[in-house]
């Protein structure tokens, strides 16, 4: 989504926002656009298209030491130049960025327009920097505070005027920002990746708060100008995390990270004595865990996917009657709260706006919902009731891949927790500890073997449409799977579950539609082979991914991926590795952007 920097320092700050802005344009992005401050008035310079064709047209920097820079994701408007932010009052005195949506725009404009104000651009987010011009007395920070009340909707903001130049306002309500403490120099961001090349002290900022930036300093208070004290905190990324370091892509690197990440989501949450998991952050104590009935998962997308996992082994292993759901379509079914019941917000940016305000609505109801995210200091994280981090280090790639078998495995050791809770023996727990410390070593094995994968990419990369089909704890992969595959290689995929094709999906079998099973060697085995046969039967192309040596599934498909022999639980990360792979490949072949996919945005703000 949006992408929101600002600087006041010593530098020149047209070099700091570029950089700042390269830093945000894993969110996605269609447009981007600075304003300098000079000593007489500011400049503003948009340019739609990659941020390469800003830092052109800025040519060798513009003389000025403070101003703001912007990264927009088109919701109102198209993507022009007149679009793009920062917008301005028109007469060069205000000029703002935001992120958000402004719902009440349309009736702020007409007010604005009768008031002989000229828009420019058709977006909502023209009206702050009119609105600003109109309250302005003597402060920029008393105009701001003087017109939040009049804006419905969700915003970050950054504004200067040329009035008051080296100072930089911002206003937080559901959409990040956050402050970077520099020697002699100060940040505005909206993710702190944006200003991690100049600081790891940051300040995060909460709905209903504003701050005032100068280079030395930074105030922040309520929109009722009460000084608010702010914990400054160290942001724990290192700035090699947020760069490609060799690989072709962020998302290849992070594909390869999986080894790491897993291991680090394990990392001091495994207690082998007791056989069982330690989740310290969940802020609750081994009798209130016992209580729990039911188990509820709200997250979109990926998270989604790892969710539904996650709910299948609580219900199958820890047998707690578990259920994911779509966080966008909780916010307005109006839940019930059942007692005794724990909900997780799963979410790797820790502001995904659906999850956010479903997480909201549950806590409003009395549910306790714990945050499971994986940057640091995001929303959810800050607003829930606990949680646990994911410590994948940072995502970039727009195709979330190392945070889901983070959240796995998160969702593995929150099972062991509970079944070592009520049934599970130390002998059990001990296996399940095994089975999970086998996976990076597994991994290992799959991201070794990986130009199979790409070979079998090249080979399918021309088709148009795909199924994807598991079953178990396997069918949120076959999901996930087809996900990857649609989003960033545009292919049109679907996932199923294999034993529902029979209910319809099979009307679209032929030569043109290959199927992909997941085939791992557990209880479902031969009911999946009888599906498989099912497609085969209608000249169906099968890709199989299956176990190693398994070639009853390998005799029926046309090709097939093997994956290590392992414990029949920890298939889901087994199985869903080759998928990201496949996907990546496919990108490739067709020549996409795998990092930046068409139209998607890495955080999605905006309901
Ligand atoms: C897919 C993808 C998205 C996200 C979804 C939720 O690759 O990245 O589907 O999973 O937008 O995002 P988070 O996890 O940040 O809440």
């Amino acid at each position: 989504m949006c992408g929101i920097v600002g600087y006041c320092g010593p530098k020149a700050a047209s070099q700091v926002l570029i950089e700042g802005l390269k830093r945000l344009e894993y969110r996605g992005y269609d447009s981007a656009g600075v304003c300098i401050l000079k000593d007489s008035g500011f400049k503003v310079i948009r340019r739609t298209g990659k941020i390469r064709n800003l830092q052109e047209a800025l040519g060798d920097g513009e003389a000025g030491n403070c101003g703001i820079g912007h990264t927009r994701w088109a919701t109102h408007g198209e993507v022009t130049e007149e679009n793009a932010h920062p917008h301005t009052d028109g007469n060069s005195e205000f000029a703002i960025v935001h992120n958000g949506i402004i719902e009440n725009y349309q009736m702020l404009k007409d007010d604005l327009e009768h008031k002989g104000r000229v828009f420019r651009s058709s977006t909502d987010s023209e009206v702050i920097a009119h609105l600003l011009a109109e309250h302005y007395r003597d402060s920029l920070e008393q105009a701001l505070r003087d017109i939040i009340p009049l804006l419905k909707g969700t915003y970050g903001i950054a504004a200067v005027t040329s009035r008051e130049p080296g100072k930089i306002i911002g206003a937080r309500n559901g959409s990040p920002l956050v402050i970077g403490i520099g020697e002699g120099e100060m940040f505005l961001a909206s993710d702190v990746t944006a200003v991690l090349a100049y600081t790891k002290q940051v300040v995060y900022l909460n709905d209903g708060e504003m701050v005032c930036i100068t280079s030395d300093e930074y105030r922040t208070c309520d929109v009722h100008d009460r000084i608010i004290k702010k914990q400054v905190e160290l942001v724990e990324w290192e700035l090699e995390a947020i760069e490609k370091q060799g690989f072709k892509s962020f998302m290849e690197k992070e594909i390869y990270e999986q080894v790491d990440s897993v291991q680090r989501a394990c990392q001091g949450r495994i207690n082998p004595e007791a056989a069982t998991g330690h989740l310290g952050g969940l802020n609750m104590l081994p009798g209130e865990l016992r209580e729990i009935e039911r188990i509820r998962v709200i997250a979109a997308g990926t998270s989604y996917h790892a969710g539904m996992i996650g709910c299948y082994l609580l219900e199958k292993v820890a047998r707690i009657p578990s259920f994911a759901e779509l966080s966008s379509e909780v916010r307005y079914k109006n839940p019930v709260i059942e007692p005794h019941s724990l909900y997780f917000a799963v979410s790797q940016s820790g502001e995904t706006a659906d999850t956010l305000y479903a997480m909201r609505e549950l806590q409003r109801k009395g549910a306790k919902v714990l945050g499971l995210c994986n940057v640091i200091g995001s929303t959810i994280a800050r607003e829930s009731d606990g949680g646990v981090y994911l410590h994948s280090g940072p995502e970039i790639a727009v195709a979330s891949t190392k945070a889901f078998t983070s959240q796995l495995t998160i969702f593995y050791i929150l099972t062991l927790l509970f079944a070592r809770m009520k049934h599970y023996s130390l002998e059990d727990g001990l296996k399940f500890i095994e089975a999970l410390e086998s996976v990076p070593g597994h991994l290992q094995t799959i991201l070794d073997r990986a130009h199979q994968v790409e070979a079998l990419a090249k080979k399918y990369a021309g088709f148009k449409d795909f199924l994807f089909l598991g079953r178990g704890i396997n069918y949120p992969v076959a999901l996930e799977g087809a996900l990857k595959l649609k989003e960033i290689s545009y292919i049109h995929a679907e996932g199923y579950s294999a034993a529902e094709i029979k209910h319809g999906p099979i009307a679209l079998i032929n030569e043109q539609t290959p199927s992909l099973f997941i085939v791992p060697d557990d209880h479902l085995r031969d009911k999946i082979i009888s599906n498989m046969k099912e497609v085969k039967a209608r000249r169906g192309k099968l890709i199989a991914l299956a176990v190693e040596g398994d070639y009853g599934v390998a005799d029926i498909a046309d090709d097939t991926l093997f994956v290590p022999r392992a414990h029949e639980l920890i298939y889901p990360f087994l199985m869903v590795v080759p998928l990201q792979l496949f996907a990546y490949y496919c990108a490739l072949e067709l020549g996409c952007n795998v990092d930046q996919p068409r139209n998607l945005a890495k955080s999605v703000t905006v309901e």
